[in-house]
């Protein structure tokens, strides 16, 4: 146990963050051909003065034309496109909050005739999206080597336009956890095969990542054990396995790992959360997430049962006390609620406003 508070500093790589809250990337579809709304910066710049000490953006497209899977989500391909990004990093940086842009591929989930590419497939590390459904296109080791090079470009630019990191979505069912899942990673080469090899994709973009820029800036990754193809579905059976997962990554030395719960108390593997066997597995700060001050997971908000009440937070200060995770990410419940760290600091939880299906359709 430590007695150390939510409210207290923490340093990923060289940036300090002023508590352990961080925004956690939410899709907004509110950008028209990739570019971000005019509304992007307030939007990003009210949860920075509601007291997150870290944002993390919405998913960005990364600049391959099959990267995008959803309506009107941002990319950083177009001038206009990457003047907004650079006035949304510095009005968040008003307010001494850190801005880390998560960047996107959708891998299978990608439908043809989604968007102006309309005959570029997905693509994924086999052509599958789930087990044994061949749908989609399968990459070659160029693709790869092409990817890799996409995501540092983008790192780059990233960097250029003043964010202080990249979060790389390795996470629910998403093009580079299709390579980790054994389900959707059928390859004989370097990335497939044994899960130290399902590694490999993800270790060479954070290495590519890192390659092209500064020792500032933070490159990490965010990865869950459940799909959102397979809700059941498994990244480690087992507590080795999430080690050898946890060791091979960290050989490509992130600056964080963010594990995706949606619920950050529910126990993963032996009674513990995925977070806190992450945590102590590794001395590279950990990002639990879920369900953060709510009573619903918010699965719940697309199987049309979105309406939260505040829940009690004492169960997330106790969590932090065992050291289950370094800092901790919200979600909804700062779309309906932009100040809900400073309600939380002081005191004020019974003025916190609920959320519901309607902050995800509006944008405040
Ligand atoms: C509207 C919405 C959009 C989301 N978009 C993303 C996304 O772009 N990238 C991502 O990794 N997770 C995304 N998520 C998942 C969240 O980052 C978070 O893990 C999840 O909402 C659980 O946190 P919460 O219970 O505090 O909302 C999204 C969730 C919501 C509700």
């Amino acid at each position: 146990m430590t007695n150390k508070s939510l409210f207290s500093p923490f340093y990923i790589n060289n940036h300090e963050l002023k508590n352990r809250f961080v925004m956690a990337p939410m899709t907004r579809n509110f950008a028209p051909n990739g570019i971000p709304s005019d509304y992007a910066s307030e939007y990003y710049a009210k949860r920075a003065k509601g007291g997150v000490s870290l944002i993390l953006t919405e998913g960005v497209e990364v600049s391959h034309p099959s990267s995008s899977g959803y309506p009107d989500v941002p990319n950083l391909i177009s001038s206009e496109s990457k003047k907004m990004w650079a006035q949304v990093v510095k009005e968040v940086h008003k307010y001494e909050s850190k801005i880390f842009c998560q960047l996107w591929h959708v891998g299978g989930i990608r439908k043809p005739g989604i968007d102006k590419h309309k005959d570029v497939p997905g693509y994924t590390p086999s052509g599958l999206v789930r087990a044994n459904k061949k749908v989609a296109y399968e990459m070659t080791l160029d693709d790869i080597q092409e990817m890799i090079s996409i995501y540092a470009e983008d790192a780059k630019i990233c960097e250029e336009l003043g964010f202080d990191g990249v979060e790389i979505h390795g996470a629910h069912g998403y093009l580079i956890d299709q390579f980790f899942w054994s389900d959707t990673n059928i390859r004989s080469d370097k990335y497939g095969g044994s899960l130290e090899k399902r590694t490999q994709f993800a270790r060479d973009i954070i290495q590519a990542c890192q390659n092209v820029t500064t020792e500032d800036f933070s490159v990490g990754i965010r990865f869950s054990q459940w799909k959102q193809q397979d809700y059941d579905a498994k990244l480690a059976l087992n507590k080795n396995e999430l080690k050898i997962f946890v060791d091979c990554l960290s050989e490509s030395k992130p600056d964080f790992f963010h594990t995706s719960m949606r619920r950050f108390w529910e126990p993963e593997i032996n009674n513990s959360t995925l977070a806190a066997l992450v945590k102590g597995m590794t001395e590279i700060p950990v990002i639990g997430v879920g369900s953060v001050g709510l009573d619903k997971d918010f699965i719940r908000l697309y199987a049309g049962d979105d309406k939260t009440k505040v829940s009690d937070i004492d169960h997330l200060f106790d969590s932090f006390r065992a050291e289950e995770f370094d800092l901790i990410a919200i979600g909804r419940a700062l779309l309906s609620d932009p100040d809900w760290v400073k309600k939380l600091e002081q005191n004020k939880i019974d003025t916190i406003i609920p959320f519901d299906k309607s902050f995800v359709e509006n944008y405040i």
